[in-house]
């Protein structure tokens, strides 16, 4: 037998955004970075005061049971903190789901060229997924229902996705939800349900609670915490108890929790955030289309272009790069023609639409 099993073998690497280091190592200054869905208006400031307090006492190991962080979501989403479990970013939780729940021959399904952290974690479970082409952009649920079989475990569902930006109805998820098994665990991740929750028709999953439903939620996006790596999940208490055993058990950190608990009572740097995202997203969208580049529409904090071929959405990427300009080429996400942008400040916006007019003319 091989020390490394074949599936593991097999798989390629992540390929992340570049880093503002990587291109100040290359010579590239003055970087404006829209490539990760980040926040461009830095770290909640709060938080930055509580993680500061809480330095005194790194040598101390973290909650395991994270009390007080999960006991604060749960008084203010109204359920129990047997409810609610803590991860290192969403993504921790979804490692923590595959290892608690995955047996044998459970297979997973989802939508194809959708968020890549759940393929990479999918891919290196080792069980088979069934990757179910998208519809105009968006998840084709009947699709995906109708890939369901003995075998289905766990689906999972971005949403809104990135990185199209687009999301499911209340109507579609309840219509989808019909033909579900209860034995099947859906993964509902809602990691820009911040910026999507003003859409009337976006299923917030958790006014409507089922047993079998998992949500996903982040401190990374609207609060600015992707670096601290803090997320949380809500679920049935048997779901959350199983996954307690088997979630690393220091995971968050100290730090993160500190983040965490002070970020949630940071109403106005939240209120920042949605009001920056909805003019850049309205900014973006005008300017992009008045120079004749298609969009597709998002409820997130990033927007999408659709270029006529691979080639030309490869050059602007590139252009822009040189320019100091870090957007994200989709290639790595199955969508060759697309460049997606995260929505920045307006002085970052201004630029990367006034350094495109330049590139496209
Ligand atoms: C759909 C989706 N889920 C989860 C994440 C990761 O969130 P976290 O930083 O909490 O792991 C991202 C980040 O880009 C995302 O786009």
């Amino acid at each position: 037998m091989p020390l490394v099993p074949p599936y593991i073998q097999n798989l390629s690497n992540y390929v992340p955004g570049q880093s503002i280091e990587q291109l100040e190592r290359e010579g590239i200054k003055n970087i404006y970075k829209l490539a990760s869905n980040e926040n461009s208006l830095g770290p909640s400031p709060m938080a930055i005061e509580a993680i500061k307090k809480s330095l005194k006492n790194i040598h101390r190991y973290p909650d395991m049971v994270g009390y007080d962080l999960r006991t604060k979501l749960a008084k203010k989403f109204n359920i129990k903190m047997d409810n609610v479990i803590l991860g290192a970013g969403s993504e921790g939780i979804i490692s923590t789901i595959m290892r608690t729940f995955l047996l044998n021959d459970d297979e997973l399904i989802s939508a194809e060229n959708s968020f890549i952290g759940f393929k990479v974690l999918a891919d290196a479970s080792g069980k088979k997924v069934n990757w179910v082409p998208m519809k105009n952009y968006k998840y084709n649920l009947e699709a995906m229902a109708e890939k369901v079989t003995e075998y289905t475990k766990i689906i999972y569902i971005a949403n809104p996705d990135n990185p199209t930006g687009t999301y499911i109805t209340r109507k579609e998820f309840d219509a989808f939800y019909k033909h579900i098994p209860e034995r099947v665990l859906i993964i509902l991740d809602e990691a820009y349900f911040e910026f999507a929750q003003s859409e009337l028709d976006y299923p917030d999953s958790m006014t409507y609670r089922y047993d079998n439903v998992i949500t996903l939620r982040t401190f990374s996006k609207a609060y600015g915490l992707a670096g601290l790596r803090i997320g949380y999940g809500f679920a049935h208490d048997t779901l959350i108890r199983n996954l307690m055993k088997v979630k690393e058990p220091f995971e968050p950190s100290l730090i993160a929790l500190a983040g965490g608990m002070a970020a949630m009572d940071d109403h106005s740097f939240l209120e920042d955030t949605l009001s920056m995202n909805k003019t850049g997203y309205n900014y973006f969208n005008k300017e992009l289309n008045s120079l004749g580049i298609k969009t597709i529409p998002s409820v997130a904090n990033f927007i999408t272009t659709v270029w006529d071929t691979e080639d030309q959405a490869e050059k602007i990427t590139t252009n822009l790069l040189k320019k100091g300009i870090v957007v994200r080429n989709l290639h790595p996400f199955g969508w060759s023609k697309c460049i997606r942008i995260s929505i920045g400040t307006d002085n970052e916006n201004q630029k990367t639409i006034s350094t495109l007019k330049g590139l496209i003319s």
